[in-house]
């Protein structure tokens, strides 16, 4: 019995020691039991090639994947989705001999069972409660099929709408990009990493990917550090201080030097001045991709330049796992630098708890509950319509009465299912059971004694004009037409940089084929990025802007449609008149010889053959429902250091819906050290009002608002004059001067 009681005591004493000790120490023990080739396992990782979501299914070209598992020569694994495959892998990772478990990674971009609206989508609905909640939802499906760690999100800034990625992004604009991005970290990462329903999330792609050359994936970036501190770094900067666990960098060579080469990106700045205690995994194959940047000579070089530059894990060049053990041993790569980076990760394994339990992700029941959860549907439905932007409805036809005797439903997108999902559903794309398309939510909310009529009309993205007859009759069956348009869901996203981003194929010919008919259109435009639809945004007097809206999308269109939801997004991207007009921006600088108005042409900042201004501006987006600014009023036009500049404006909703409006506050400042953007969004608010009402909203502003880099990089504000400007989008402000004083 003594004995009995001795060993309990023992051993509740041992678990209490270590219990006591800090990760710090734990990661300290067990670096000092690895060898070369096992930390130099820990900072690689490598794809999966299993498809299969039911089981393990073994491929050939994986097996020697098993065997460096086995033998703890691998850390991470990316696109192993589900329980039973984590599982069977994390039991291989068991059989090494330190029993490192496997973190598993993959891209949770815009939902993950449940699709959402692709980001730029979400990122049109300004709303950050909502954005936060969806990275919520999806990191909940996400770590019950066992993943640990998503790479998202994607907070590169980019002008660019060629660049097929602006689908994964938040737009433009600097400020908002930021908040997003934080919302998305707080989403991922919930109450924290340990608990059962938070993924790692990937603060991407380090640094200024957005920014390629002519909007071509992978390409060069060349810029001033200045524009990268002011415009592209700020969003990073806010994920790691809101505790993003990990970084990726990125493909592109900035300013000649590749980011995964980059010391300055990843160790002084990242790791040094802001003090990321995070690691860094390079891009999918990045670390090789320098020998074809020319700067590296092989994949040993390779290694040696990323490791140097702060590249913490190796994804897919299986660089790491072949050269890092050499180099150590040639003295070209001091152990301790491999040490920090193997801490970094161990860390994060620690944190997550999978040293307490490999298999705590690995759970069936959690996997089933939540492989079609009906309240995540609930809220995708919901998220959609927020994410849809009204561009036009100059007859009212919006919202469409559920009693229009026919309607016709014409283009390629009405019964599509897995497009819906957009470009980054990977492991589900074959899964149209789930899926409501456009047709199906349309006649849902239809009333019965109506009738849904579909056509059609073309393919997303070929010649064939031989559907256009039938669509052109089914057209004149029908009292109203809603035409389904845009852009193949595959058409955005990594790799899909398009020099033409009108709408692909014969489409276009098939709506004025439409349109001579008479019938009142409704367009409905798919996309993942900002299209040029000039034709019809000058002939079409009804126009939303859908995107892609994910598993619910066909509801949350019908919604819409038929006034359940009142839209209320705003674009997070102005919309070019042409390609040639790109990059064009809301915050660009005046230039020294600005054009007074847009249609200024001579000897002007001009194209002769083009007005200055986009489509669409920034910011833009109607309502079925009409507001009205009015007193604004800042408190004061002269202020001092130690001044907040409070601004007031009374918004009414002067129409017959309630709806929501997203009212932005922007400043110009007037003369500074360097020339400044003749507009930067500073503040929004997004409100509800039923129709009648009123509310004064107010804004605040102090001096950290006014901060910019200099050429020096020094981070100050000046005294002087600011414009602060209010309004319903980046073009439509009312303005008002102050003089702030140092
Ligand atoms: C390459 C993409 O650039 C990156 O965003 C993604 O996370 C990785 N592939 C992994 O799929």
């Amino acid at each position: 019995m003594k004995k009995l009681f001795l060993s309990l005591f023992v051993i509740s004493f041992g678990i209490g020691i270590s219990a006591q000790k800090s990760v710090a120490q734990k990661v300290s023990e067990l670096l000092a039991k690895m060898t070369i080739e096992e930390k130099a396992g820990q900072l690689s990782q490598l794809n999966s090639d299993w498809e299969d979501l039911t089981g393990p299914i073994l491929q050939k070209k994986d097996e020697d994947k098993v065997a460096l598992i086995q033998q703890g020569k691998l850390g991470s694994v990316l696109n192993v989705r589900s329980v039973a495959q984590t599982r069977m892998l994390q039991e291989y990772a068991m059989k090494s001999r330190l029993k490192i478990p496997l973190l598993f990674g993959q891209d949770v971009i815009h939902g993950f069972r449940t699709s959402f609206p692709v980001n730029i989508g979400q990122a049109a609905s300004w709303d950050l409660g909502l954005i936060e909640k969806s990275e919520r939802i999806a990191a909940t499906e996400a770590s019950a099929f066992g993943i640990h760690w998503t790479f998202a999100p994607m907070v590169d800034i980019s002008r660019d709408p060629r660049w097929g990625r602006v689908m994964e992004g938040s737009g433009e604009d600097t400020y908002l990009g930021s908040l997003i991005g934080v919302a998305r970290v707080k989403g991922f990462q919930g109450k924290g990493l340990g608990n059962i329903d938070a993924v790692m999330a990937t603060a991407k792609h380090f640094a200024a990917y957005g920014a390629a050359v002519g909007g071509r994936d992978y390409n060069s970036v060349d810029m001033s550090l200045r524009q990268l501190h002011e415009i592209y770094l700020p969003p990073f900067k806010a994920a790691a201080e809101a505790g993003v666990a990990t970084f990726m960098n990125s493909f592109n060579d900035i300013n000649g030097i590749p980011a995964t080469g980059s010391k300055y990106l990843q160790r002084d700045l990242l790791k040094n001045k802001w003090g990321f205690k995070g690691f860094v995994v390079s891009d999918w194959g990045s670390v090789i991709e320098m020998v074809n940047h020319g700067f590296a000579k092989d994949k040993t070089d390779a290694s040696l330049k990323a490791i140097l530059a702060g590249s913490d894990m190796d994804m897919e060049s299986r660089a790491y796992i072949e050269s890092l053990p050499q180099l150590v041993k040639d003295g070209k790569v001091d152990i301790k630098i491999i040490d920090d980076a193997v801490r970094r990760v161990l860390t994060k394994k620690f944190e997550l708890g999978l040293f307490d339990d490999p298999f705590k992700f690995c759970n069936d029941e959690r996997q089933k509950q939540q492989t079609n959860n009906a309240e995540h549907r609930k809220f995708g439905r919901e998220f959609g319509a927020k994410s849809v932007v009204l561009i036009k409805n100059e007859t009212q036809i919006l919202p469409l009465s559920k009693s229009t005797k026919t309607v016709a439903l014409i283009g390629p997108f009405g019964k599509e299912t897995v497009a819906n999902h957009g470009f980054w559903s990977v492991p589900f794309n074959d899964d149209k059971e789930r899926i409501i398309t456009q047709f199906d939510g349309i006649k849902n909310q239809l009333d019965k004694s109506s009738t849904l009529l579909y056509a059609k009309g073309c393919n997303v993205d070929d010649q064939d004009r031989s559907m256009f007859e039938e669509a052109v009759e089914t057209a004149k069956k029908a009292d109203v037409v809603i035409m389904t348009l845009g852009e193949g869901h595959d058409m955005s996203g990594e790799a899909k940089s398009r020099s033409n981003i009108h709408f692909s194929g014969v489409q276009e010919e098939l709506l004025k084929e439409i349109h001579k008919t008479g019938k009142p259109i409704i367009l409905m435009i798919n996309a993942g990025r900002p299209l040029v639809f000039d034709w019809a945004s000058d002939n079409i007097p009804t126009i939303i802007y859908t995107w892609w809206l994910g598993t619910e999308a066909g509801n949350s269109i019908a919604d819409v449609i038929f006034g359940t939801a009142n839209p209320g997004g705003k674009l997070p991207m102005s919309f070019p008149r042409t390609e040639g007009q790109i990059p064009v921006y809301y915050n660009h600088y005046n230039t020294g010889r600005p054009a007074a108005k847009s249609t200024d042409r001579n000897y002007v900042s001009a194209y002769i053959d083009l007005d200055n201004d986009p489509k669409y501006p920034f910011g833009f987006g109607l309502s079925y429902t009409d507001f009205s600014y009015s007193d604004f009023k800042l408190s004061s036009e002269s202020l001092t250091a130690n001044q907040t500049l409070t601004v007031n404006v009374t918004i009414t909703n002067k129409g017959n819906f309630d709806g929501e409006e997203v009212a932005q506050l922007y400043i110009r400042d007037l003369v500074g050290k360097v020339v400044r953007p003749v507009k930067e969004l500073k503040g929004f608010q997004k409100i509800f009002l039923k129709k009648g009402e009123s509310k004064t909203l107010t804004f605040k502003l102090s001096p950290e608002s006014l901060k910019f880099y200099d050429d020096d990089l020094n981070y100050d504000w000046e005294e002087g004059e600011f414009d602060i400007m209010i309004g319903t989008n980046s073009n439509d402000v009312q303005t008002k001067r102050i003089y702030w004083r140092k």
